[in-house]
């Protein structure tokens, strides 16, 4: 991969040091030391409520926290979606940024739609059993509105834990996160 690595991790579960941010922190200790590593909660603030503008009022700048998000959101070469799967698909938090997408790919000024076919997209994901059939939906939601974007959806590294702690007992998932970023 190209140097200048800037990777966005976005945490959107409902709990710090859940099962998926150990294994995004599994992944990105894999990384070259010069790959630089931005690491946002999206609950903690939580983005604001998404309103859609487009036929109509005009979208004003983003402000805040969704202001915040679309600069790190600029400056990332890759942005890797830390989720547990809820109910078969992407947490809200993490919904709630896609959504805002929306917002940002109207004004030219912020460069975000000419940006995104530059980005890659990637999902680091825990669930407590689901099928594959069941996963998917989450993966897909994902890679369908990134490859919208024109951004590259590089792949999910999928563990397998319930209780906090648990995913250090799925040995495959440990050893995917320590190839999933490629050196
Ligand atoms: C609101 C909610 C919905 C969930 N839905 C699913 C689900 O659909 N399928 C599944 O396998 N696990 C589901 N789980 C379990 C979590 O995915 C699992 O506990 C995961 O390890 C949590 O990750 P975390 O420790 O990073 O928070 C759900 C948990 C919560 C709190």
């Amino acid at each position: 991969m190209t140097a200048h690595r800037h990777l966005l991790f976005l945490l959107s579960g409902g709990r710090p040091g859940g099962n998926t941010e150990t294994l995004a922190r599994r992944a990105a200790a894999a990384l070259p030391p010069d790959a630089v590593q931005t690491w946002r909660d999206l609950s903690q603030p939580l983005l604001p409520a998404f309103h859609d503008r487009r036929h109509g009022d005009r979208y004003g700048p983003p402000e805040g926290t969704a202001a915040a998000c679309l600069a790190e959101t600029m400056a990332a070469s890759d942005i890797v979606v830390v989720a547990p799967l809820y109910w078969y698909g992407l947490p809200a938090p993490a919904k709630l940024y896609l959504d805002h997408w929306s917002h940002w790919m109207r004004l030219p000024e912020t460069g975000f739609k000419a940006a995104m076919p530059a980005k890659r997209v990637w999902l680091v994901l825990a669930h407590s059993g689901s099928t594959p059939d069941q996963i998917r939906p989450a993966e897909d939601c994902l890679r369908f509105s990134a490859e919208y974007m024109g951004a590259r959806f590089m792949g999910s590294l999928i563990g397998y834990a319930n209780a906090p702690g648990e995913i250090l007992s799925d040995a495959g998932a440990l050893a995917a996160a320590d190839r999933f970023f490629p050196a």
